[in-house]
């Protein structure tokens, strides 16, 4: 009787155990944005298909009036997706008024463009089509154009069970902008999965800075470096004429106001701000460091700070340490 009830405790042991076991395994290997966990709307469902026909929609020119310019023109693929540049080029040289940011881990944003305005990556895909300094191509030629071409409209026939429309070219560029992953740098080894040795001694010293010591988790915070929120940081001064946020919401307060970037690949993706203006991230620190260059457009919590040239390191290092390219294995 005794050796019955011991068994049944024993069973009921290993099953604990097994548990806490499984438990602890998966919150090691927890993923912070894994593939299978990519947020997609209810009437766009990711599949592979879709991927592959939006990624070569992505990289052809023929989206564009004079078909010089696709979207891979100002978001390449070795730069995160951005293009390095102050401001952008689109066709014939017409330059952008800001600056193109990556778009890796877009299946993320909560809103679109720096105005924080836009819902989805369907709907901002039909702006810089149209945007005349960018691609400058109206969206009815678009169509005609890209349904002449077999390829795609065997793939929208196959995929989408229709002729190609707008509706395939949204959707299928959508999917491969959420297909765009960059989840796994040195500092997601050392805080994500447990790799007390994946970042050196000074990457610490700067995550401290950066997290504890400093106000940049605030608005930064990880896993994505942001809270997808629009605020004010200082870099927007009165005579701009891009009034950020308040272009689309005519609210003052909205005046000066960008949508909060993410910092992942900030190695990569120079210069910095919405407009470019910062070229390195020692500007980037001493912008912050004086407490935002206008006040006026400024949040509060960013305040004046004095750092000596080994934190200024320590925290260009940490900020470096968010590279991650491996999602350049599908781009070579
Ligand atoms: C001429 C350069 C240029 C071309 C071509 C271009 N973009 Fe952009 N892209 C930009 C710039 C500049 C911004 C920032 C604009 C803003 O926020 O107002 C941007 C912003 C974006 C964003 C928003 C990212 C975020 O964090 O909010 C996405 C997504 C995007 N582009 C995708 C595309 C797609 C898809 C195409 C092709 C259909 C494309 N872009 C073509 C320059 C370009
Ligand atoms: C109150 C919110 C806020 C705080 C706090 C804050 N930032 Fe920012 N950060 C922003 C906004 C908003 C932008 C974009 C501004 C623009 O484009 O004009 C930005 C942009 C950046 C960029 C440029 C990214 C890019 O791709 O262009 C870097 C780098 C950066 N911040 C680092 C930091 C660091 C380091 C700290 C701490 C010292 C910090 N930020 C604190 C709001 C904040």
């Amino acid at each position: 009787m005794w050796a019955k009830t011991q068994y049944y405790f024993f069973l009921v042991f290993i099953f604990i155990a097994s548990f806490l076991l499984f438990k602890c395994k998966s919150i090691a290997s927890v993923n912070i944005f894994s593939i299978k966990e990519i947020p997609f709307p209810a009437d766009n469902e990711l599949t592979k298909d879709k991927i592959e026909l939006g990624r070569k929609l992505f990289f052809d020119k023929r989206l564009s009036i004079n078909e010089t310019v696709s979207c891979a023109t100002c978001h390449i693929p070795q730069f995160a997706f951005s293009d390095q540049k102050n401001v952008s080029e689109g066709v014939l040289g017409r330059k952008t008024e800001r600056n193109s940011p990556s778009i890796l881990n877009s299946a993320f944003l909560k809103t679109v463009l720096y105005d924080a305005f836009l819902p989805t990556l369907e709907m901002q895909v039909i702006v810089p089509i149209q945007e005349h300094v960018e691609m400058d191509m109206s969206m009815l030629e678009l169509i005609k154009r890209l349904k002449a071409i077999e390829e795609y409209q065997l793939a929208a026939r196959k995929i989408f069970n229709h002729d190609f429309d707008p509706w395939v070219l949204t959707r299928s560029i959508a999917s491969f902008e959420r297909s765009l992953i960059s989840n796994n740098s040195r500092f997601d080894q050392f805080y994500y999965q447990k790799n007390k040795n994946a970042l050196t001694k000074s990457e610490k010293a700067g995550w401290k800075l950066f997290s504890e010591k400093l106000y940049c988790t605030k608005c930064h915070p990880a896993p994505c470096f942001t809270t997808f929120l629009p605020d004010k940081n200082g870099i927007f001064k009165e005579e701009d004429k891009d009034k950020g946020r308040f272009r689309v919401t005519e609210d003052s307060l909205d005046i000066g106001s960008f949508k909060i970037p993410s910092l992942r690949n900030v190695e990569l993706t120079f210069p910095y701000m919405h407009n470019g203006s910062l070229n390195t991230i020692e500007e980037v620190i001493v912008h912050y460091s004086k407490g935002g260059k206008d006040k006026n457009y400024s949040n509060q919590i960013i305040r004046p700070f004095k750092l000596n040239s080994s934190d200024i390191n320590n925290l260009k290092l940490f900020l470096y340490s968010l590279t991650d390219t491996s999602y350049m294995k599908d781009f070579h």
